[in-house]
């Protein structure tokens, strides 16, 4: 019986970490198209999780300077760098060199909302908004 009540409460303790690490932000304000964008369906889910086009320009863009121990003199960059809110000034704001001084060329602005999508979804204190949606 005690064992049962143990592996009961284990499963509900796990489940919930679980549960809990799932929660993501659903949608996000975008400033450059002044318009929501839901992040939690259709292929914008896939498209801002780690495995979508956000997540794949991020690394392959972005990485190839932003990596550890890099010799292109830039920051070590990953999504929890930033909080969610900061990382859509990035993009509002364009305010880092890299951004303004061609390094981010090639990347089409549809490109660029997915990205902004990706590191929102998982930025710093990401899983803390629950739903932002209109706020
Ligand atoms: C060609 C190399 C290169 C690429 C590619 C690149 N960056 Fe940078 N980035 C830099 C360098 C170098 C700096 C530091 C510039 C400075 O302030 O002197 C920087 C600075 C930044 C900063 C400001 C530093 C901080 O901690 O706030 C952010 C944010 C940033 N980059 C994001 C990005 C994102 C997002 C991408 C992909 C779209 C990207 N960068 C692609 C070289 C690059």
């Amino acid at each position: 019986m005690r064992v049962m009540l143990i592996a009961v409460l284990c499963v509900s303790v796990v489940f919930g970490f679980f549960t809990q690490a799932e929660a993501r932000p659903k949608s996000r304000y975008d400033a450059t198209t002044k318009s929501f964008r839901i992040l939690e369906s259709g292929p914008l889910e896939w498209d801002s999780s780690p495995w979508g086009e956000g997540g794949k320009v991020f690394r392959e863009v972005c990485k190839r300077c932003h990596s550890r121990d890099n010799d292109k003199g830039a920051p070590f960059i990953w999504a929890e760098s930033k909080t969610s809110a900061a990382w859509n000034r990035v993009f509002a704001e364009r305010y880092p060199k890299c951004a303004n001084d061609g390094s981010w060329d090639g990347i089409t602005p549809d490109q660029l909302l997915k990205l902004n999508d990706y590191l929102y979804r998982y930025g710093l204190n990401s899983q803390d908004i629950t739903d932002d949606r209109c706020q």
